[in-house]
């Protein structure tokens, strides 16, 4: 099936910091910049044609030498955790490709980090 790009700055995904453009390379209008602590977050709704499987590939700067890992939940629960390490610039984005499990429909992703620092920059994720 095709690509379907769903962009951090659009309804109905949620970003819990700013919507930032102040880097480049980002695709759309911008990148959630989320808050610098552990629980800030950036929701994703994405939309499944057959319950399953769904390979996420989620795209991401970070500009600091240090990984901002990330857990990620699916309709609420436990999935993969990611590292979402340095990407040597914060003009610099990179994707981490992630299988969750899925239900048909509407599905409710959401990238919770673990570390004070924070989420990473994040662009968009293709599904
Ligand atoms: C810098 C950078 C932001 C980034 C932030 C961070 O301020 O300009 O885009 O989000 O660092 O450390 O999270």
């Amino acid at each position: 099936a095709a690509t379907t790009r769903y962009e951090a700055e659009s309804s109905p995904a949620v970003c819990s910091g700013t919507i930032d453009s102040d880097h480049g390379g980002y695709s759309g209008a911008g990148f959630c910049n989320g808050e610098n602590k552990a629980g800030a977050y950036a929701q994703f709704t994405v939309n499944a044609a057959a319950a399953g499987t769904a390979t996420l590939r989620i795209r991401f700067a970070n500009g600091t030498s240090s990984a901002r890992p990330a857990d990620v939940t699916v309709n609420g629960s436990a999935g993969p955790s990611v590292s979402f390490e340095g990407t040597g610039s914060w003009d610099t984005w990179a994707t981490k490709t992630v299988t969750v499990p899925v239900t048909a429909g509407a599905n409710t992703v959401r990238l919770t980090p673990t570390g004070a620092a924070g989420l990473a920059n994040l662009d968009c994720v293709d599904v």
